[in-house]
């Protein structure tokens, strides 16, 4: 038997949850990864199967040294199974069962519920893998061409993650998800990923910052309340997630960090001081403070869609049977079951937006995108300080929860990016000065080259301050086959 804390690497599937003695489950696995291959070479990053890539890979859990970095060929990443170590005498945190002893076997009163939140969270890894599968062929430096594959590896275990928990306690339905969670693709017309900003297009790198600023972020919050699960087996796959995840969020806020320095850089160099001066800005060939304001906003009310909607029986169910808690839940210094709780939700009110009081239990889904967006905007005050450093009069905002909403309060009106409330007619002729158009895409598209030479940038974005795993400046992150 392993403990948890060692990683067995001797079989074909990593793992620290003793797969070695689990036949059963060991074979399930065995059996579905030729289809998780095939699925990686088709829907995979395109053009870089053979190319030599300088990844992490996790070989412990223990807080220290958990990874260890070397070239790797992606399909030969060894994707394991890795749950946190086991905290013993854990109880369930929160909800109706609240300090009992956590389940160590699915209580079978909430198995299609249980099941249901790993399909959707599962769904959600392999989903950004393909959305993000081209963008191997115009990655700016060798060092965000190797953040890209990553990311995208590290979504690839993370899927395995969820396949596990599956397998181990779902039995054939397991095997029947784990099936489907290949079947589905990003965007399929037929068969698409079961969230809408995973069916959404990532066409160039500024997408793919703003994606995995916003988008991963609200994958960071999910695992968060799925770390507080009193079923231990996915409270201790999400905690070691997250660790994983946090390089997901460094990616994205860095990447437009440094696109944001580049163009101030750009504009001092060619004494513009109009940040609206697009035209002007953009023959510098970086790209102009409003359209990433603009993409900042698209990416923000895509990604609030992904919290459901603000007021919600279903997770009030989830809290209630144990399942998914809040954000910190464990700091959090209140009864743990919200009976009589009330939290403040911002609705639509006869034609306006009000703010009110609901039940605790129904908002948990407006309270924990709440928590999205405070952690969000640290994110945005670090960009904005980029502006602040370089003296340009422009800054970066949120903005209001009620702009471009496809789900919840708001789905059915249109609201401008400060939050009035605007006809249809107004709606269209504004609409161009707070979402990116198909000129913007045009112009971000012109700026897509690939730049291979080991430590050379494309002009549009500055380097980073350091490299990973500390390697110089020229570091060769990846050798592309020839
Ligand atoms: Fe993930
Ligand atoms: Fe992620």
């Amino acid at each position: 038997m392993s403990d948890a804390t060692t990683v067995d690497y001797d079989g074909l599937i990593p793992n620290n949850v003793g797969l070695n003695d689990d036949a059963r489950v060991r074979r399930a696995l065995e059996t579905w990864y030729p289809g998780y291959l095939d699925w990686w070479r088709t829907m995979g990053p395109e053009g870089f199967q053979d190319a030599l890539v300088y990844l992490r890979t996790a070989v412990g859990v223990g807080a220290e040294g958990w990874a260890r970095f070397g070239y790797v060929k992606m399909p030969e990443y060894r994707w394991g199974v890795l749950l946190a170590p086991k905290s013993e005498g854990r109880t369930i945190p929160f909800g109706a069962h609240k300090g009992e002893p956590a389940w160590q076997e699915v209580p079978g009163e909430y198995r299609a519920m249980l099941r249901r939140l790993l399909v959707i969270q599962g769904d959600t890894e392999p989903a950004s893998v393909e959305q993000q599968r081209h963008l191997g062929a115009t990655a700016p430096s060798q060092y965000d061409l190797r953040n890209l594959f990553q990311v995208n590896v590290e979504e690839g275990r993370h899927l395995w993650a969820m396949v596990y928990l599956l397998q181990k306690y779902f039995g054939r339905d397991g095997r029947e998800e784990s099936e489907e969670l290949l079947r589905r693709h990003s965007g399929d017309p037929d068969t698409p990923r079961m969230l809408g900003a995973f069916n959404e297009r990532t066409p160039d790198w500024l997408s793919f910052f703003m994606f995995t600023f916003f988008t991963d972020r609200d994958g960071k919050m999910q695992l968060h309340a799925l770390a507080q699960s009193g079923f231990d087996p996915l409270s201790r796959t999400c905690r070691f997630m997250l660790t994983e995840e946090a390089h997901h969020m460094f990616v994205g806020e860095t990447g437009i960090q440094r696109i944001i320095q580049r163009t101030c850089e750009a504009m001092r160099e060619a004494g513009i001081d109009d940040p609206t001066d697009v035209e002007r800005v953009r023959t510098l060939g970086v790209i102009d403070l409003p359209t990433i304001q603009k993409k900042a906003n698209l990416h923000f009310s895509l990604t609030l869609d992904l919290f459901g909607s603000e007021i919600s029986t279903n997770a009030a169910n989830v809290f209630n049977a144990g399942l998914k808690g809040r954000y910190h839940e464990d700091r959090l210094t209140d009864d743990h079951r919200l009976l009589h709780d009330t939290y403040p939700v911002l609705r639509l009110k006869d034609g306006a937006v009000v703010k009110e009081e609901v039940p605790a239990l129904s908002s948990l889904n407006m309270r924990l995108r709440d928590d999205f967006v405070a952690d969000t905007e640290a994110g945005i005050a670090r960009w904005n300080r980029v502006l602040e450093r370089a003296g340009i009069e422009f800054r970066i905002r949120l903005p209001h929860v009620a702009f471009n909403r496809r789900i919840g309060e708001f789905a059915a009106v249109h609201a401008d990016t400060d939050g009035r409330l605007s006809d249809d007619a107004t709606w269209q002729a504004r609409k161009a000065e707070m979402l990116p158009t198909a000129d913007d895409y045009r112009f971000v598209q012109s700026l897509m080259r690939p730049m291979r030479e080991p430590g050379s940038y494309s002009n549009w974005i500055a380097p980073p301050r350091a490299g990973i795993d500390n390697k110089p400046g020229d570091f060769e992150y990846v050798k592309i086959a020839t």
